[in-house]
């Protein structure tokens, strides 16, 4: 974990980034952090813009809300004046957009779907897909209106085994244009992601798969020159025994008398039922060496994560589902621990 930080300290870890992309191994906790980093950035009279790309609809029922419509929509608004705003980005929507605003086609742009040409683009043909979710990204953090609209935009993005070629596309393209407008505007993009303006940030869990595709992710972005962000280790919990314990524990030399001792006096197992109570006592020794085999795991994979040398941001699990309340505690742990 990072040092905590000093309660007067105003400044946070990424000011000046105004696109957070967040990625992670599949079921990390993505969407979810993707939500409670929007909220913990509108903190302060900000505005930001929570966006999502996957056509999951995940973004809403977090903030208990019914699903997006295509277009931007309040879903919080937290102490201080800011706003949570979110998109659920739909590629045939963003391909008219994109014709509109290449060739002036809207009328067009219906024709070319009757003709399914618009299928074929949005799901046939994978990478246009992908340039279309950039180009309403870069379109949302750079709009204007008597100063940036959006003070942040937060992606709930891919995974990481997608995230390189995803962000990437637009190089694609740029090789593939040789001039024009389509070629500048994925100039311009391609120069937005890999600015420092831009941070990708990866979720994790503490297990050993998560960790592995975080330090691989991190490799790859950096090979590829996209700018890595934090690392958000998400669903932590707590070890339950004080750290003397948790060794004789691992090492199955936990006090089995004092176990029972002390489920006899709580008065565990009934009056003169000796049996019951030691299998009782057996099957606690036996979680209790499991649960410190898991620390000792998680002790190593927190130091592979170390060794990426990037901030590090814990998350606590949380009891009873993701609800707004539930995303307020998390950004409330994000802004203790600096990030924003
Ligand atoms: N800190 C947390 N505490 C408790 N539950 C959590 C936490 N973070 C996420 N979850 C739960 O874990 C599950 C997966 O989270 P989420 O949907 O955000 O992951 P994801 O990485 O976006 O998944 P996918 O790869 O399917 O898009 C959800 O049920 C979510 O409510
Ligand atoms: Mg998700």
């Amino acid at each position: 974990m990072p040092p905590a930080p000093e309660t007067t300290r105003r400044d946070s870890d990424w000011e000046g980034v105004r696109l957070h992309v967040v990625t992670g191994k599949g079921g990390t906790g993505k969407t979810t952090v993707a939500a409670a980093i929007a909220l913990a950035l509108a903190y302060d009279g900000r505005r930001t813009l929570v966006v999502e790309v996957e056509g999951r609809q995940g973004i809403a029922p977090l903030f208990d809300a019914a699903p997006l419509p295509y277009g931007e929509r309040t879903l919080a608004t937290p102490p201080g004046g800011g706003e949570v705003r979110a998109l659920a980005v739909e590629p045939k929507s963003a391909l008219m957009e994109y014709l509109d605003l290449f060739y002036h086609l809207g009328r067009a742009g219906r024709v070319l779907e009757k003709m399914g040409a618009v299928d074929f683009a949005t799901t046939v043909a994978p990478g246009m897909r992908d340039v279309l979710m950039t180009g309403k990204l870069y379109e949302a953090v750079r709009r204007r209106d008597d100063g940036p609209v959006y003070d942040a935009v937060v992606l709930d993005a891919p995974p990481t085994g997608r995230i390189t070629r995803f962000l990437n596309v637009n190089e694609e393209v740029v090789g593939l244009a040789k001039m024009g407008p389509i070629r500048n505007q994925a100039g311009s993009i391609m120069t937005l992601l890999r600015s420092p303006q831009t941070a990708v940030h990866v979720v994790t869990l503490l297990e050993e798969m998560p960790v592995q595709e975080t330090c691989d992710g991190v490799h790859e972005l950096r090979e590829a020159e996209l700018p890595v962000g934090g690392v958000v280790v998400n669903m932590v919990r707590e070890p339950i025994l004080a750290r003397t314990d948790l060794t004789a524990a691992a090492k199955g030399r936990l006090d089995r008398q004092a176990v029972l001792d002390g489920l006899a006096s709580a008065r565990f197992g009934g009056h003169g039922n000796g049996k019951r109570l030691e299998s009782l006592a057996d099957g606690l020794l036996l979680e209790a060496r499991e649960h410190a085999q898991r620390v000792r795991l998680e002790r190593r994979e927190r130091r592979a994560l170390a060794e990426l040398k990037r901030p590090l941001y814990e998350l606590p699990v949380i009891s009873g589902g993701i609800e707004l309340g539930a995303l307020y505690q998390l950004a409330d742990r994000l802004r203790e621990q600096g990030f924003a």
